[in-house]
């Protein structure tokens, strides 16, 4: 109907013309023009019944493996060492995550890269705070707690002193030299961060292919610089190296530095060397790199600057990027005495609140085991909160939202699939061979429903891996919950007879598959009971 307004063409003529022309498949029952030019088709029964038969079978979640399978690398997470990982760096972490689990669900090859910001200016202070009094017993206890305050500290007294501050600088001169001692100090510092970012991505289920962090590409950042200077890709300017975009009116104002007066490169030049050696190392079809909105002239800047770099390119570069995390006041996500708000505790208070809502529902299930479905609950309704809402918005973190057994949540989901488990429980075994052999028959409307929404699952994972969009799992994951409710409530299921009941059975089982796989899909973890 939009192509017939936009050519002011008659839009059931359109349509009639449309059809006259279509190749339509033998499962299409029949079809029909309505209204202004609405095309109908009717899928018949067979197909569904067929493909929830073969479903069961094969254990083939109507999802199509890719024909084409592309090699994509996934840059998310990436935080920073010596400073604690925050709730923006939680939303790279559950989208970057998802994207990689969705994409290789589908048959790609992923590479996951853990971009961690291990080098730049803020070591100096960072190298003179230590040495002017590191506390040996705090950085044993919360190291990267004990960083922080060190760098505060010198940060502090380089605002009072500009002496020290000059030593800061120093300090930095000197690890980019290589000065032992400094680099003994920095490594130590990677490592203890290194080890608390290990235990929250244990907790958080994350694992990554590789964590080769900012300095890693150091040794490639002259050689590049002076390859663009060579090219005329970059000039000097006011004693700076210099990438200018006069031709792009949105970049026009926006030049990007390659290299700092002082002679130090920075991020751009890290970022551009990180490209070249993914290009080298993997030959990816596509590279995605996952952070919060404020760094989108960033990316515009390094994509550009690569196009004009290797311009027989054909990698398509994206930035996945998303807006912020706000607290109910609708101001950005703080905690009470106005710091930023730490992933750990975060995840503590989750945990801590799932548990009361398991211990009122579940007070059957033995302490150990209410433990941990409160761990999966409580992880499960975070990971959702951050996951569903479209990721360039920004959204409230509302703990009685996110943790509400009905509505669009993860514990309403986890809850769904617990409910299907239940009653999968109650079937006798001899349901077993007959629900994956015996015949197989739709009758009520719900049931056909519930059916067409398994069938989209498929179509749903290709969505989010095109558009890079978890929330349309989410929605689909909540729609189907919704379509088992009405089939639940209008069709019996261990009370039905013979073909009805192990037809139903089946139905159960192939919804809490695919729910089952969607939640897994987002990194969410479905107790068998809750
Ligand atoms: N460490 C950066 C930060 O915390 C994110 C790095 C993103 N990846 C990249 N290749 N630039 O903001």
């Amino acid at each position: 109907m939009s192509i017939s307004r936009s050519r002011k063409l008659n839009p059931r003529k359109l349509a009639e013309d449309v059809m006259g022309r279509l190749l339509l498949p033998s499962w299409v029952e029949s079809s029909e023009i309505a209204g202004p030019g609405f095309l109908n088709f009717r899928i018949g029964a067979e197909i569904i019944t067929e493909s929830m038969r073969s479903a069961l079978r094969s254990g083939q979640l109507f999802v199509e493996v890719a024909d084409n399978p592309r090699t994509v690398v996934i840059d998310f997470s990436s935080p920073n060492v010596a400073k604690p990982m925050h709730v923006g760096h939680i939303r790279s972490t559950f989208l970057g995550d998802c994207l990689a689990r969705t994409l290789r669900f589908l048959g790609h090859t992923v590479v996951t890269d853990n971009h961690i910001g291990d080098w730049g200016t803020q070591f100096g202070k960072l190298l003179l705070g230590w040495k002017q009094g590191v506390n040996r017993e705090a950085l044993r206890t919360d190291s990267i707690g004990e960083m922080e305050r060190l760098y505060k500290c010198a940060n502090k007294s380089c605002e009072d002193d500009s002496a020290l501050l000059e030593e800061a600088r120093q300090e930095l001169v000197r690890l980019q030299n290589g000065d032992s001692e400094n680099l003994a100090i920095w490594h130590e510092m990677i490592e203890l961060s290194q080890k608390q970012f290990d235990t929250i991505y244990q907790r958080l289920g994350v694992s990554f292919d590789h964590t080769f962090g900012e300095s890693f590409y150091n040794p490639r950042l002259k050689r590049i610089v002076s390859e663009m200077e060579a090219s005329g890709l970059a000039v000097q300017s006011n004693g700076a190296m210099v990438v200018f975009f006069d031709d792009i009116a949105e970049l026009k104002s926006h030049p990007a530095l390659i290299l700092k007066s002082d002679g130090a490169a920075n991020y751009t030049t890290t970022d551009l060397a990180t490209l070249e050696y993914r290009m080298e190392t993997w030959s990816p079809a596509e590279i995605i790199y996952v952070t919060d909105g404020r760094q989108q002239l960033h990316f515009k800047q390094l994509f550009e600057i690569h196009r004009r770099w290797k311009p027989r390119s054909s990698v398509s570069l994206v930035h996945v990027w998303f807006g912020a995390i706000l607290g109910e006041d609708g101001k950005p996500f703080k905690t009470r005495s106005g710091d930023v708000v730490k992933l750990e505790d975060l995840l503590d208070e989750a945990e801590e609140r799932a548990l009361r809502v398991v211990n009122e529902k579940s007070p059957e299930l033995e302490e150990e085991e209410r433990k941990r479905v409160a761990r999966m609950v409580g992880l499960g309704a975070i990971k959702y909160a951050d996951l569903s809402p479209n990721r360039q918005s920004d959204y409230v973190f509302s703990w009685d939202k996110m943790l509400a057994l009905n509505g669009n949540t993860a514990p309403y989901l986890q809850y769904a699939h617990a409910r299907i488990q239940s009653i999968l429980r109650k079937q006798d075994s001899s349901d077993e061979g007959e629900v994956v052999s015996g015949e197989f028959s739709l009758s009520m409307p719900e049931e056909f429903a519930l059916c067409k929404t398994l069938l989209n699952f498929g179509l749903v994972l290709e969505a989010v891996v095109g558009d890079y969009r978890p929330n349309y799992l989410c929605t689909y994951l909540y729609e189907l919950a919704g379509a088992f409710a009405r089939f639940y409530e209008n069709c019996p299921v261990l009370k039905a007879d013979a073909l009805e009941r192990s037809t139903r059975i089946a139905i159960c089982k192939l919804t809490s598959r695919v729910l089952r796989q969607g939640l897994h899909l987002l990194g969410i973890e479905a107790p068998e009971r809750m």
